[in-house]
């Protein structure tokens, strides 16, 4: 039996001959760390032997222990080492491979998780990965979409404004040299200069509207204002156009409570909807304008009878630009109601949406109550 101060001094001289060959590890560990992690393995491997090695050959020197017994034990450490060392390399080419297949996947045109058993961290990598190319996906594409409804904004709107500029030149230039010269027609053609400048003024009035809305330039001035205002208020101002158009317009609010807007850009976004509603409802057709509170949600309904939105429109409708086959005529609107609806509803932290129902379509407009 080997007496307990004998064994801490073996045990203090092969701690020091141990953190000798650490510290050499540690220094070589160091100088590779941009090196394979299969490279930095076997330095892990190779060390754990020479330390065991170097205890050894420090207590055999000491003569703590005998010849014989230190050729067994090197002969037994060393063979162990081998195997450990071995088995450093296959982890570390197991590594290096699931590495592989993860940079492989990230370099191919859409990324997706290799199909393996990855190690926990290397998995988790890939989780993140495959959430981070998702987000890129969907932002490109919005702003794809985004750059072909601008593109296809500034190809309507020059024609929408050129048209009825070279209209109002036409008739101008009539009227100057007196080719028409009887009352009648000069009085219509000044009616209809007037008309179209006001439908010019509108749509120039509208983009600087969105252009605003878009640079995030809409400064709301919020005060208290009663739904049943707000319904009011959309109705009166449609009236006439529905009158004219034979269609029915009806306003009711089921339960009155305030809501913190904007009241002058809220009745545009709802008279946006209540116009549209108009315009796509055939005469003798109704629209009905709701407003109620449900779900703790103001909420004002435009429900209409044009009949229904196709279904591959009814997701592109909110979109700058967007005017389904029908509206696309010289004389229709340029697509920039509901965007710019859109744009003021989000402003004041609310949701715009719209289905089909019943005989037609139903826009729905949600906003948080006033606390
Ligand atoms: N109530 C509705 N019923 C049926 N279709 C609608 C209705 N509201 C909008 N749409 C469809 O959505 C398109 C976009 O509407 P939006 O109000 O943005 O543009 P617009 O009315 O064509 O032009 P603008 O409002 O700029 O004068 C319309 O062209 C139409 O096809
Ligand atoms: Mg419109």
């Amino acid at each position: 039996m080997i007496p307990f101060d004998a064994l801490l001094v073996v045990a203090l001289y092969a701690t020091l001959a141990a953190l000798a060959v650490a510290a050499v590890a540690l220094g070589v560990l160091y100088a590779l760390r941009g090196r394979s992690v299969a490279t930095q393995l076997i330095v892990v491997g190779a060390a754990t032997v020479l330390a065991t090695v170097s205890g050894i050959l420090v207590i055999s020197f000491l003569m703590l222990i005998n010849d014989h017994d230190r050729s067994v034990v090197l002969a037994v450490v060393i063979s162990a080492g081998l195997v450990a060392l071995g088995v450093s390399v296959l982890l570390g080419r197991r590594l290096v491979a699931a590495n592989r297949t993860l940079v492989e996947a990230v370099r191919a045109d859409r990324f997706r998780p290799p199909s393996g058993r990855l190690p926990a961290e290397l998995a988790e990598l890939s989780r993140e990965l495959e959430a981070a190319y998702d987000r890129l996906a969907a932002s490109h594409e919005r702003e794809q979409a985004l750059e072909t409804s601008r593109r296809e904004l500034v190809a309507w709107v020059s024609h929408d404004l050129r048209t009825p500029l070279a209209g109002l030149r036409a008739m101008a230039e009539a009227l100057e040299d007196e080719v028409v010269a009887d009352q009648d027609t000069v009085q219509r053609y000044h009616g209809r200069i007037r008309v179209e400048v006001e439908r010019l003024t509108e749509m120039v009035d509208d983009l600087f509207e969105l252009s605003r809305i878009h640079a995030g330039a809409l400064r709301l001035s919020r005060q208290r204002v009663g739904l049943a205002d707000l319904v009011a208020e959309a109705v009166a101002g449609a009236e006439a156009l529905a009158r004219a158009k034979g269609v029915r317009l009806h306003g009711d609010v089921r339960e009155g409570l305030p809501v913190q807007v904007d009241a002058g850009e809220l009745g545009r976004a709802l008279r946006n909807l209540v116009v549209n509603a108009i315009r796509h409802t055939p005469s003798d057709g109704a629209v009905e304008v709701i407003g109620e509170v449900r779900g703790g949600e103001a909420r004002v309904t435009v429900a209409d009878a044009c009949g229904g939105i196709p279904e591959d429109d009814l997701p592109r409708v909110f979109d700058v630009a967007f005017r389904g086959e029908a509206a696309r005529t010289p004389g229709g609107g340029a697509g920039l109601g509901l965007a710019i609806a859109r744009g003021i509803v989000e402003a004041h932290a609310g949701e715009i949406g719209v289905a089909n129902e019943g005989l037609g379509c139903r826009f729905e407009v949600r906003l948080p109550l006033t606390v």
